[in-house]
């Protein structure tokens, strides 16, 4: 996934555009940080600067230059073509009439590429977005909007471009499929950005192009096109946009603010559960199927959350669930009924694997549900109905906030769908001891820290957990690898004898997540298993949970009165905390840790 930015202004009085093209692209590098570039138009000529690395590493470039009227910038992560200077955008056709800067992908690029070149024309990078450049400039023969409608016809795949040329100095186009792009319009300033966040503006009119459309974007307006190249009225919606949400405020990073989040979002997320009384109206569409089977499809946390709650939909529902990571599901063939309820879990909303499976999904004529944390994001308006977590924009790659919005929504959905009125009065008569977890939990952070250290030392982990504390292990372990790039492994705890138990030894750290009451003595025998061949033990366990005290090597106690329905929020919320600071003794780059992006929006 990459990141793109532009902005414009009236030229008499443009101030500092490309620094707060910059700044806008900073906004976005949560997206992908591998290379950046900014381009803008100087005197009838394109002035372009690309830097490998961060966008902050391009702030030396544009220290002198004069005031110009508009930018176009791009945060890269890298898909087609190594990270190089050669392969950030923007790029130029080989005029260097027009600068172009894209997110998505051009999946028949090489067969455009080998076009091009029969007509002389030859690209220097190894990127699809060259090809994409090059085949406007191509086109245009006057008419932009003309070239940009040949071009990107010809293009099978997804796209948000921002492209200037130097003909029309005072404009930049833009267009979008499959890939998010929004235009915000404030007094003094258009802006584009791949996320409404990255808006400089506090309230601004948005402008969200449908796929295909083409906008032609002057400093006082916005003149849209269809793909028939005629003109479209827009409707506008307001922005209201919280500067703070991009902001570490008193936290060091992203991650740990978002990680303390959590305790607000859960206390709004039940207090709208238990008020909201046209909930039963927003989940009708769910109500109204006769839905014999669950299929939900996700990757990454969201897939966490989804087998965690699966298990509690079998128990609570009695409707066959199953789980599948989007990136198998899209290419296999599910046995469905024609009763099944598709739910789709996605923060960005924008992961290309989920959309994929998603489409194959809906071209069975099957509903789609979405549980998604972004609004306008090309989930929501592919799925047929979607429910937001709500959880507030999420910077840190590492999902922490949002997958425990996920998880308690879900949660709640189940409980508000349950027929079996007994168990569930009796689970939400936990949730004051739940919340009195989280406080307990946020307010004992020093005692994780001090573990985090002594087991930063290690490099091999597994972690291990039974019933819904196995999913619950998954989660833990994706977190420990993310930031801190150490090996680790979740395995159902009753597995280990199976195989993984060979590995156990002296430098490999089992991780044991018992939260669960159920299964409690079962989980206790099998690190008496693991103790017994020398390994080392960190258990995270309920209070007073002698006999595990003794196996260990070290203890955190949790509350032990949770309900084993909540015992996943709060066992992650703790191991979020763990690798958080296991990878402040690792020094690594917590909020934007490398290989990665937010949302994969690529294959
Ligand atoms: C989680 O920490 C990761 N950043 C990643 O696994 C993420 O959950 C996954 O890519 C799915 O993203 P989505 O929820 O936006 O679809």
């Amino acid at each position: 996934m990459c990141g793109i930015f532009g902005c414009i202004e009236e030229s008499s009085k443009a101030k500092k555009i490309l620094i707060k093209c910059l700044n806008g692209l900073k906004k976005l590098e949560y997206r992908g940080y591998d290379s950046a570039g900014i381009a803008s138009i100087e005197n009838g000529r394109i002035l372009q600067y690309k830097t490998t690395g961060k966008v902050h590493s391009l702030d030396k470039n544009i220290i002198n230059t004069k005031d110009l009227s508009l930018a176009i910038g791009h945060t890269r992560w890298a898909t087609h073509g190594a990270i190089s200077e050669k392969n950030a955008h923007p790029h130029t056709d080989t005029s260097k009439s027009l600068s172009l800067v894209h997110n998505g992908i051009i999946e028949n690029y090489k067969e455009l590429q080998y076009e091009l070149k029969q007509n002389g024309i030859h690209c220097i990078s190894d990127t699809d977005s060259e090809v994409l450049t090059q085949l406007i400039a191509y086109y245009f023969k006057g008419n932009m909007i003309k070239a940009l409608q040949t071009a990107l016809d010809k293009i099978e795949g997804s796209f948000a471009i921002a492209l200037i040329h130097k003909d029309f100095p005072d404009t930049i186009f833009a267009s979008s499929r499959d890939a998010p792009l929004v235009i915000g319009k404030s007094k003094n300033t258009i802006q584009l950005s791949s996320d409404v966040h990255a808006f400089s503006g506090k309230t601004m009119k948005a402008t969200f192009l449908a796929d295909n459309e083409i906008a032609s974007i002057t400093h006082k307006e916005i003149t849209v096109y269809n793909e028939e190249g005629k003109k479209k009225e827009k409707e506008d919606s307001v922005l209201h946009i919280d500067p703070k949400q991009h902001s570490k405020g008193p936290y060091p990073h992203f991650m740990l603010k978002e990680i303390f989040e959590q305790k607000i979002n859960f206390s709004k997320s039940v207090d709208t559960f238990l008020t909201n009384d046209n909930l039963h109206h927003e989940i009708r569409p769910i109500l109204e199927t006769n839905t014999d089977q669950i299929l939900i499809i996700a990757c990454g946390s969201s897939y966490h959350a989804g087998l965690i709650v699966s298990s509690m939909i079998e128990e609570l529902l009695s409707i066959p669930t199953q789980v599948r990571i989007a990136s198998e599901l899209r290419y296999q063939s599910p046995a469905l009924t024609k009763n099944t309820l598709a739910i789709a879990i996605s923060q960005s909303g924008e992961t290309c694997d989920t959309l994929g499976a998603v489409k194959n999904i809906k071209n069975k004529k099957l509903p789609v549900f979405a549980i998604c944390n972004v609004k306008g994001s090309t989930l929501t308006r592919i799925a047929d109905h979607t429910l937001y977590i709500d959880a507030g924009p999420e910077i840190s790659v590492c999902s922490t906030k949002a997958f425990s919005a996920q998880l308690t929504l879900l949660q709640l959905l189940v409980l508000h769908l349950t027929k079996d009125n007994l168990k569930k009065n009796i689970i939400l008569s936990n949730l004051t001891s739940v919340k009195h977890a989280l406080d307990y939990l946020l307010s004992h952070t020093a005692k994780i820290e001090k573990l985090a250290k002594k087991y930063s030392l290690y490099e091999k982990f597994f972690f291990i957990g039974r019933d819904v504390m196995y999913p619950t292990a998954m989660e833990a372990s994706l977190k420990l690898k993310e930031i801190t790039y150490l090996m680790s492994i979740a395995y159902p705890a009753g597995e280990m004898k199976h195989g993984p138990i060979a590995l156990i030894d002296s430098k490999l750290v089992t991780i044991a997540l018992c939260g669960n009451e159920k299964t409690l003595g079962k989980i206790t025998s099998n690190l008496i298993e693991i103790k017994s061949r020398n390994g080392p033990i960190l258990a995270f366990c309920p209070k007073g949970s002698k006999e595990i005290e003794e196996i260990a090597d070290d203890t955190f106690f949790l509350p032990n009165n949770l309900d084993d329905f909540f015992s996943p929020l709060i066992y992650s919320i703790a191991l979020q905390l763990f690798a958080y600071f296991v990878a402040i003794e690792k020094k690594t780059d917590i909020d934007q840790p490398r290989n990665l992006a937010k949302s994969v929006t690529v294959e």
